[in-house]
C-alpha cells in the first residue's frame, strides 16, 4: 500500500505536515512501516476541501485532520474501522 499526504501550498497550510507526522507515528505502532509506502506529493487536485488531501494507492480522500485522523486511518489504512 501506497500513502501520499500532499504537501502542496494549500494542503501545507492546513498543517499536511502534522498529518505526516501522525501517519509515521501510526505505522510505526501498528509495525506497518515495511509494507505501507509513506510519502508527500504535489498538489492533488483537491485544495478546496477542508482538510489535507491524500491519496491511498489510488483513491483520493480530502479533508483530513487531525481530528479525524483516527477514522480516517482505521477506515482506509488498518481497515478495522
Ligand atoms: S495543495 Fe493539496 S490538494 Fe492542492
Amino acid at each position: 500500500m501506497k500513502i501520499n499526504v500532499c504537501i502542496g501550498s494549500s494542503c501545507h497550510l492546513k498543517g499536511s505536515r502534522v498529518i505526516v507526522e501522525m501517519f509515521q507515528d501510526r505505522l510505526k505502532n501498528d509495525n506497518l512501516t515495511e509494507m505501507i509506502e509513506l510519502s508527500g506529493s504535489f498538489c492533488l487536485g483537491k485544495c478546496n476541501s477542508q482538510g489535507v488531501s491524500i491519496k491511498v494507492d489510488d483513491e483520493i480522500i480530502c479533508g483530513v485532520t487531525k481530528d479525524n485522523f483516527n477514522e480516517i486511518y482505521g477506515k482506509y489504512v488498518s481497515k478495522e474501522g
